[in-house]
């Protein structure tokens, strides 16, 4: 009969489900009971068969029901048990399994590698290179080759950490310059972040900090192709209605050299909020953020470039970088390494 079959179908369909059910938790045991003997439960809607039944065919399935039913919360009540028993055992272990589990720590990347990877992206949108030299560098690539002679005073000892007379830990990424140029012909587009060294530990100074050069080189390259490159840059990093300044400054390995500057983010250029001098551009409106110019001939002489050739080269500081993008106050934090610092960027 189809009743009684559909009856024994459910108590062995029970113990199957039953089978690993000391390891269950005593919620899932009890769901899986409303869902056999609970009021709307298999059993429920299999006996609700019953009156379609004739009046002979009756007390045989009822009969069978009792015992289904009784064997069914034999089997919960000893699932029940095994449940409660292994808990007390892992108690008493030390270890409970039926407690959640620990969510495994999750690192982030470091606000450093962030703006690197962030830079070095827009830098390849736009057909650049990434190129990396050694930060333990001979002193003719850091100095001499970038047009600053043995008495430059660049080259003091309160700035240079030397390893021997002629090797020092490089000052700047800007050897990396030197040794692209040497490797490759025009037309060349390199963009370098790396680490570099310098004698120099304050508030606002570490010994060793981060840097992105840039170098571009062909025929025909002008003062316009870095401006628009550097716009399009900044304005990729700081949002496209960041204004760009280039202010006319010094370095020995270009000519003319500029610094540039962007509108203060915080201050939108103003100066000031709230009646008090801006904090970010200390009321001037404006934040520098790299150094550039058109390389000098006495590095392509250096190189043993073609005289036709011309270029822009760029270099700017990481933790800069990272400082105003994500407004950190203080650099120390940026190798202090502590978490409550490094979680934030995840
Ligand atoms: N090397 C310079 C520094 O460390 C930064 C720099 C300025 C790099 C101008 C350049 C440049 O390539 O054109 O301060």
């Amino acid at each position: 009969m189809d009743l009684i079959n559909a009856l024994e179908g459910l108590a062995s369909e029970l113990r199957k489900e039953l089978d690993q059910a000391s390891l269950f938790s005593q919620e899932k045991l009890e769901e899986l009971r409303v869902d056999f003997l609970g009021r709307k439960g298999r059993l429920a809607q299999i006996m609700s068969k019953l009156s379609s039944l004739s009046p002979e065919e009756r007390p045989a399935v009822g009969q069978k029901a009792n015992t289904v039913k009784q064997e069914c919360s034999r089997l919960f009540d000893a699932c029940k048990q095994a449940i409660e028993a292994r808990r007390e055992a892992a108690a008493v272990a030390g270890f409970d399994p039926s407690l959640p589990g620990r969510t495994p720590w999750q690192g982030s990347l470091h606000p450093d590698t962030l703006v690197m990877e962030e830079v070095c992206g827009i830098f390849r949108g736009l057909g650049f290179d990434i190129a990396q030299g050694p930060e333990v560098e001979i002193d003719h690539y850091n100095f001499e080759a970038l047009n600053m002679p043995p008495e430059h005073p660049a080259r003091d000892m309160q700035d240079t950490l030397y390893v021997t007379d002629t090797v020092l830990m490089r000052t700047h990424t800007s050897p990396v310059q030197v040794r692209t140029m040497l490797a490759r012909r025009p037309p060349v587009a390199v963009v370098v972040p790396g680490k570099v060294y310098r004698r120099d530990s304050d508030l606002t100074h570490t010994p060793m900090f981060h840097q992105i050069e840039g170098l571009m080189v062909d025929r025909g390259i002008s003062m316009a192709h870095l401006c628009g490159m550097l716009t399009a840059f900044v304005r990729a990093v700081f949002g496209p209605a960041t204004e760009v300044r280039f202010r006319q400054s010094f370095f020995p390995f270009t000519e003319p050299s500029a610094e540039v500057d962007i509108s203060c983010f915080l201050c939108g250029g103003k100066g000031h909020g709230h009646g008090e001098p801006c904090r970010v551009c200390k009321g001037t409106g404006w934040v520098e953020i790299l150094g550039c110019g058109m390389v000098d001939p006495a590095v392509f002489a250096a190189v043993d470039y073609p005289s036709d050739v011309t270029g822009f080269a760029f270099g700017m500081g990481v933790e800069r970088i990272a400082m105003l993008k994500y407004g950190i106050g203080d650099l120390r934090m940026f190798f202090e390494n502590d978490v409550r610092f490094l979680s934030q960027f995840a």
